[in-house]
């Protein structure tokens, strides 16, 4: 398993390593910055291959030095001057692929040392590096393990820039989620999941978790979460992990779809589309991640991170179309779809934390529907929210720690029609797929919380969940500094 640790600064981190990786815009190296941070035979071939890199704004350039003595190996990563408005200005993408390209691989001990324009770009730079690290194999050889990385970071003048408290848990806790994204349902069950987020929030002060299990999921109330799950293995169930510190004035509700595994149920997927569903618990990683990360971080007010865990599974006791829930809201839902079950055990969750905690503001990340790739792509999520301020919060939290997302239609009214059924106040599944459908499934959700006048930033990450094939780890950065920089103003109508 690879280490990522942040150095004191750039020398500290270069200290024995075999193999340096560089990362800073083109402009930075045009002005010296590499003369200022590194000494060596080499530093003056890499700043001419520096000049003449072209990195489009698209991503950035490498060029790889060997045979050297000590270190044996300099890749110069140079990244584009600027980006578009709908990237982050940390240049993230750029550094998380020139990261993966550079093959910071074990035995070799590495050292990745960034120049960044601007301080406040560690954070989305930490974590795109962190990306670049899986910690997931189960090659006999190891071969996809990272070696021993040391991180540091400088300023233009190569000056050190001290990692902060939310910059190293970010990047922990986002290759944590990326790490339980990567693990197959095999090893991945419902309990699984549980044990490792009590792992890793073991030892953290005014911390308690509870899990509501199978049965009793019933006579909570939450129906929907044991229906989906009950054809299954291993137990569904409901994680709540609580921090409460002792001056807390205000709750907040961070939510996460944990389907270990999503077959489709009855209304099974083809086999193609069922690849990759191991990640399907993607949300719920990630808000034990941002719910680890703002605890680490000792703030201030109390949270509550609920994962329904499910597998939606195939058998004798799997619910089926046709059949008719009473949903923690009390409201009906006929099911059309079994595939459509994440906003089932979401709208179970997200009611019982509106109606258990009375929280100031709810959020939900999930990777709910195959339309969000369609609508934002694979870098972005899709964010609906029923607050305009908490919408554009997301949107500049996402470009400032590289959590890109990009706001959808929040219209209730022009919606929930799609969702009419003769028999139960609605069915799961839209009449029509090419009505927005991503707006429709967060609006599935909201209906259940939408008699509270909650904030409510519901988060769709079914395409950003991943890079390259491997967890991504995204929405512990997006979900922490949200909640952390939320205002009173964020949340008024
Ligand atoms: N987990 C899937 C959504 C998904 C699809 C995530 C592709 C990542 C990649 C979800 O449970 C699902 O099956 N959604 C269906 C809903 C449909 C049946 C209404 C979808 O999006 O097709
Ligand atoms: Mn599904
Ligand atoms: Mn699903």
């Amino acid at each position: 398993v690879s280490k990522l640790s942040f150095a004191r600064d750039a020398k500290a981190a270069m200290k024995a390593a075999d193999t340096l990786l560089f990362l800073a815009p083109k402009n930075t190296y045009a002005s010296g910055w590499l003369s200022r941070v590194a000494k060596g035979p080499w530093v003056t071939l890499a700043e001419a291959a520096a000049k003449d890199a072209a990195p489009g704004a698209g991503g950035a350039t490498e060029t790889v030095l060997t045979g050297l003595a000590k270190p044996k190996k300099v890749v110069i990563g140079v990244l584009p001057d600027s980006v578009s408005r709908h990237n982050s200005p940390a240049r993230h993408e750029a550094i998380a692929s020139c990261a993966a390209r550079a093959g910071l691989t074990a035995p070799a001990k590495s050292a990745v040392i960034l120049g960044l324009d601007d301080p406040e770009h560690f954070v989305a730079a930490a974590n795109a590096v962190g990306r670049a690290l899986p910690i997931f194999t189960r090659k006999g050889g190891k071969t996809e393990t990272a070696g021993d990385v040391a991180l540091a970071a400088t300023d233009q003048e190569g000056r050190g820039i001290a990692a902060d408290g939310w910059t190293t848990a970010i990047t922990a806790s986002a290759r944590w989620t990326a790490w339980m994204v990567d693990t197959h349902p095999a090893e991945l069950t419902t309990a699984e999941f549980a044990a490792r987020a009590r792992r890793h929030v073991r030892g953290l002060e005014h911390v308690t978790v509870r899990e509501i299990v199978g049965p009793k999921l019933l006579d909570a109330g939450l129906r929907g979460i044991h229906a989906v799950g009950r054809a299954a293995m291993v137990a569904p169930r409901l994680l709540l992990l609580d921090y409460r510190p002792p001056r807390a004035s205000r709750t907040f509700g961070v939510i996460g779809k944990g389907v270990v595994y999503d077959t489709g149920g009855l209304a099974i997927k083809p086999a193609a589309s069922m690849c990759t569903m191991k990640g399907d618990m993607g949300g719920g990683a990630a808000a034990v991640g941002a719910f680890k990360t703002l605890v680490e971080n000792g703030f201030k007010d109390r949270v509550i991170c609920a994962v329904p865990l499910v597998e939606n599974a195939i058998g004798p006791h799997a619910y089926r179309n046709d059949d008719i829930l009473m949903l923690h809201s009390k409201k009906t839902v006929e099911v059309n779809n079994t595939d459509a079950e994440g906003r089932i055990i979401l709208s179970d969750a997200l009611s019982y934390v509106c109606r258990t905690y009375d929280p100031a503001a709810v959020m939900n990340a999930a990777t709910l529907t195959g339309a969000q790739l369609i609508t934002s792509g694979l870098r972005h999520a899709s964010i609906v929210s029923n607050r305009e301020g908490y919408e554009q919060l997301a949107v500049r939290t996402g470009r400032a720690t590289g959590d890109l997302c990009h706001a959808i239609l929040f219209a209730p009214e022009f919606f929930q029609g799609e969702f009419d059924s003769r028999f139960a106040d609605m069915t799961n599944s839209v009449k029509d797929r090419s009505n927005a459908q991503s707006s429709c499934a967060a609006q599935f959700c909201y209906s259940h919380i939408e008699d509270l006048g909650v904030p409510w930033l519901h988060i769709d990450i079914a395409g950003p969940a991943w890079r390259d094939g491997r967890g991504s780890g995204f929405g512990v950065a997006l979900m922490s500094m949200v909640v952390r920089g939320i205002s009173a103003a964020d949340l008024k109508a």
